[in-house]
């Protein structure tokens, strides 16, 4: 029997759902897009279908709402769902700890709820780096242990993935995969979608594409003391159309029945750390620009250095990471320009 190929996306109207949404397209599936817009534009879905040419279905549902969620089941007819949907601010979490723990997690358990309920098969979740913390080894394997979360946000995350290895262990038809994800950058070469935060940005490329368009003023580099090759924090930044593939990978490896327990784990990185200096240095070469950016105390919570050891996703996903970073910041530039018409 041919495997279905229809994937529900909850959270498909932001930044790396709408970019998976595209990937799944080109390869062969059809996806159903649900979105609150807490954080996202419906014009994001309105780019994936001119990049793609199709004509998505899309509703507006909060994944925190399981009657609405529920209707989202008996409407449409999928094996798969990844689930995007959730609050990302770091700082935010810290403040508002009982909103990340709801949306983050009746959101998430909603979804698990309804995969028993009608009987759907394969959960990919959103995880991040994040539950590595300050790992004492580098680069960071799947193996390396986690490290006790420093914000209610990080926390959210090790506690889905906890929630989602327990379900599959305890539910028959229920398979999982959480997906690591590094740092993720970029935009879509089209410049139809990208990354489009409300607010000032907390995260460095936006930042520094918002700096370079004059929306703000100068980017603070946040500590030039760390014990790295250059004084500022290492990250792995894995370009968004890379990381959109991965999960194109991990949903090909449960809808053909590929996997080898009933949940896995894979990080999804380049395996190269970069500096932030080197960022914004190569960041201004690309695109021909200078930024205005200064030298500023280290930000609170943030490690000096973690990247990924990829070899798993490289060998068992047979997914790799392929754009440069060259590339990927003259596609962030192109898309500020084009969201500020420059
Ligand atoms: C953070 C979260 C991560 C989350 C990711 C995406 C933590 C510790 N980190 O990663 O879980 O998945 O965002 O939302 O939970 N920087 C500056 N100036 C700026 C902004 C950032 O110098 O204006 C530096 C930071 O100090 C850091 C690097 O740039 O060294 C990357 O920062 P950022 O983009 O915020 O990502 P992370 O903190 O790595």
């Amino acid at each position: 029997m041919e495997a279905k190929k229809t994937v529900l996306i909850s959270g498909g109207a932001g930044y790396i759902g709408s970019h998976t949404a595209v990937e799944l397209i080109g390869a062969g599936y059809d996806v159903v897009v649900i979105d609150n817009l807490s954080n996202s534009e419906e014009a994001s879905v309105e780019g994936v279908r001119r990049i793609t040419g199709r004509d998505i279905p899309f509703e507006i549902v909060d994944t925190c709402d399981m009657a609405a969620l529920r209707s989202v089941f008996a409407k449409y007819d999928f094996d798969t769902v990844i689930h995007f949907a959730a609050f990302k601010a770091v700082g935010e979490s810290v403040a508002e700890p009982l909103k990340y723990y709801a949306n983050n997690l009746v959101s998430f358990m909603n979804i698990v709820e309804m995969m028993k309920e009608f009987g759907r098969p394969n959960v990919l979740f959103s995880s991040s780096a994040t539950v590595y913390g300050d790992a004492e080894t580098l680069p960071v394997t799947e193996l390396t242990p986690r490290k006790p979360a420093t914000s209610p946000y990080g926390n959210t995350k090790q506690m889905a993935e906890d929630i989602l290895r327990d379900c599959c262990a305890a539910y028959a038809g229920l398979y999982g995969i959480a997906l690591r994800y590094f740092n993720p950058v970029g935009a879509h070469p089209s410049a139809l979608i990208g990354e489009l935060p409300r607010g000032v940005p907390n995260n460095l490329v936006p930042f520094v594409t918002q700096t370079a368009a004059g929306v703000r003023e100068c980017l603070s580099i946040f500590g030039d003391d760390y014990d790295t090759p250059d004084g500022t924090c290492l990250r792995d930044y894995i370009d968004i159309v890379d990381l959109a593939c991965a999960h194109v990978a991990a949903v090909r490896r449960m809808t053909e029945g590929k996997m080898e327990g009933k949940f896995e784990i894979f990080n999804v990185g380049t395996g190269h750390p970069v500096s932030v200096l080197e960022l914004v240095t190569t960041f201004e070469k690309v695109n021909g620009l200078k930024l205005n950016y200064r030298m500023a105390p280290r930000r609170a919570g943030d490690v000096p250095a973690v990247w990924a050891d990829t070899s798993r996703a490289n060998e068992v996903l047979g997914w790799k990471a392929e754009c440069s970073l060259e590339d990927t910041l003259r596609s962030a530039w192109e898309w500020e320009k084009r969201v500020r018409g420059l």
